[in-house]
């Protein structure tokens, strides 16, 4: 019988200044297999994070993210078992769902043998996501700059210096990403956009040449943070900890609600000086140091 097996990297996104449009994969995995069966229906079986909490059947937001494929290569959705291994944890900020979205499509694609291209791949997960950045960085690895262009998205990838590590705290609050967007203002005054875009080019410049000393001022941003931080008490100060603990730069992991923190070295202090603030407000949280991922998703034989 047929199977198809992908690995999918983790993600952080914004960076800060780069709403939407910035993406970063980190070394840390979700798998996803696509097997044929003789039954007439669809089995969903998860392991790992989410096993107790995420549905095993068509609530789970893979199915829609497989039956589109089905649905393009004109096939009913039937006679395949759907396995997850989880290790990416959900509302987190980490791009749990945009993993297993981006895995279901290309495992569906590849399980009924159609060639779609990347550019595809990626329309279609950011159509179920409402927004591409997770998704461009788990499919493509490294640091990814999302250019929306009409009905399209391209990209430009950026490999970066090695030596950087990724701490992230995971305060043991999930924000659903919905709710994280649903907070934002539809409006913004010239001054925060000014301030982003100043940051965004900042930002990409210190990533590329490996100037680290312009990541404190580059991470910073007008645009989400500020109205987010309701959702998650302690996020500033837990962003200013990092900081002054010898982080380069610090910010909320996409909608939240792990905050990351990039850094050469001292990740052991970093990381208890987010834990401390958080803990300040009552807040539980774990560290994990993630290395950046180069590769993106890869397809397992
Ligand atoms: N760019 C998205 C946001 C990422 O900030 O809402 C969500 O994971």
């Amino acid at each position: 019988m047929k199977k198809v097996r992908v690995k999918i990297p983790a993600s952080t996104t914004n960076l800060g200044p780069g709403f939407d449009c910035l993406g970063l994969a980190l070394k840390l995995y979700n798998i996803i297999e696509i097997e044929e069966i003789r039954k007439d229906k669809v089995g969903i079986e998860i392991e790992g994070e989410g096993k107790n909490d995420i549905p095993q059947n068509e609530k789970n937001i893979i199915f829609p993210a497989i039956k589109r494929v089905f649905d393009k290569a004109g096939k009913k959705i039937s006679r395949i078992k759907i396995r997850q291994i989880n290790n990416i944890p959900p509302g987190k900020g980490l791009g749990s769902s945009a993993a297993t979205r981006i895995g279901g499509i290309v495992c569906a694609s590849n399980f009924l043998g159609m060639n779609l291209s990347r550019e595809e791949i990626l329309k279609l997960a950011a159509s179920l996501e409402g927004h591409p950045d997770n998704a461009a960085a788990s499919l493509l690895g490294g640091l990814v700059i999302v250019i929306p262009q009409k009905e399209n998205f391209r990209w430009i990838k950026i490999d970066l210096p090695p030596e950087l590590k990724v701490i992230i705290a995971l305060p043991e609050i999930r924000i659903p990403t919905q709710k994280a967007r649903e907070i934002l203002p539809q409006n913004f005054s010239l001054e925060d956009i000014v301030f982003n875009l100043s940051r965004m080019g900042t930002l990409i410049y210190s990533l590329v040449k490996g100037e680290w000393e312009y990541l404190m001022l580059a991470t910073e941003d007008k645009l989400h943070q500020k109205y987010r931080e309701t959702l998650l008490p302690g996020m500033r100060e837990a962003i200013e900890s990092a900081l002054k603990s010898g982080a380069k730069g610090a910010f909320l992991s996409g909608a939240g609600s792990g905050i990351v923190a990039l850094a050469e070295n001292k990740e052991e202090k970093i990381g208890k000086s987010m834990q401390k603030a958080f803990l300040k407000r009552g807040i539980t949280s774990k560290i994990m140091t993630l290395r950046i991922d180069r590769e993106g998703l890869k397809i397992l034989k």
